[in-house]
């Protein structure tokens, strides 16, 4: 059998040799690479729970790069290098030369002489690979307009500590599918053999690189991928349903066309009764309720959105552990 196919404990998947590698897109990792870090998450988040010690990363120091707000993934990486022994350094573009012209390739090549890894979160995703290209420790991406891997990976311990298993699920996605999430959350899918269905307006699918690579990936796993219009037809029968703010950082000039053309795929208790009885409700955070959800579903019994945001810790912990240790 697959190893999509069953939940696998971490002794029967092979360690992946991940050491020094980047963590830049989801889509670059395989099934089961992805499947071991979700189990060392695991594990991890069991050892936190328990308080014992895990110093892993004793002396490591991770450079974080953020050209953009963040509360959840800068705080998770900081607190998640402390609980592994190491230490992290916040690096607001703001202050740091970048944002006064320094080049990406210098910035990349001054900081890999002090530090042992870098997060980046940043506007382009071809800044993400070009620092990557340029640092000779590995870059994980903490979000660019295109991807958004180290949420997913929250996303997915949360489902599989929630269903018990990823493969053979169907995930929902309503409203910007032309975004971060819906990309990384596409790509995930297809590699853990998940379905998932996109429903956005026309002006707002998903990138069509994206798609037609997650697709040939779902076809490997037995991932279905559907796009389409129609909210009620993607929501049906889910056991997963997410959405993420309708307006991404960046674009907020387009705020009120936004409200307008996206307002017919609101998550609400309207669509959601077509979900399956007992499915979850994810959304990465920060959310706008009334717009892209209700308060009555982020803030109802099926919405797990605070242990999402509590597994960003842990997924990344895990991941910071492989590329590191
Ligand atoms: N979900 C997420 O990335 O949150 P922050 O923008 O607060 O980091
Ligand atoms: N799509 C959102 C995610 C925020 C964590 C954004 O890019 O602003």
């Amino acid at each position: 059998m697959s190893n999509v196919l069953k939940w696998n404990a971490k002794d029967t998947l092979k360690k992946p040799q991940l050491k020094g590698k980047d963590f830049l897109t989801l889509g670059e990792f395989t099934t089961d690479e992805l499947l071991y870090m979700l189990e060392e998450a695991k594990e991890l988040k069991s050892l936190q729970k328990q308080g014992k010690p895990h110093p892993y990363l004793s002396g490591k120091v991770l450079g974080m790069i953020f050209e953009k707000s963040s509360t959840r993934t800068r705080v998770s990486f900081e607190v998640g290098m402390l609980q592994l022994g190491g230490h992290a350094i916040f690096l607001s573009s703001r202050d740091i030369q970048l944002g006064r012209g320094e080049s990406i390739s210098d910035t990349a090549k001054v900081l890999s002489r002090y530090v042992d890894s870098m997060m980046i979160r940043t506007f382009s995703h071809e800044s993400v690979v070009e620092l990557a290209e340029h640092a000779t420790v590995p870059v994980i991406n903490g979000l660019t307009d295109l991807h958004h891997p180290t949420q997913v990976m929250a996303d997915l311990l949360t489902i599989l500590e929630n269903k018990g298993k990823l493969a053979g699920l169907k995930m929902c996605y309503l409203g910007d599918g032309n975004n971060n999430m819906a990309h990384s959350l596409m790509e995930g899918a297809a590699k853990v053999g998940m379905d998932i269905s996109i429903a956005s307006p026309a002006g707002y699918l998903p990138d069509g690189k994206i798609t037609e690579k997650a697709i040939a990936d779902g076809k490997l796993t037995g991932s279905k991928i559907v796009i389409t219009h129609n909210p009620q037809e993607a929501i049906k029968d889910a056991d997963v349903v997410v959405t993420d703010v309708w307006t991404s950082m960046g674009k907020e000039a387009e705020t009120e066309k936004r409200l307008q053309d996206l307002k017919d795929y609101q998550v609400n208790q309207e669509l959601c009764q077509l979900a399956k009885e007992d499915y979850i409700f994810l959304h990465c955070l920060p959310a706008h309720r009334g717009e892209e959800v209700t308060a009555e579903i982020i803030d109802g019994p099926h919405s797990v959105v605070f242990d999402e945001a509590e597994n960003r810790l842990h997924a990344q912990k895990a991941i910071l552990k492989l590329l590191l240790e």
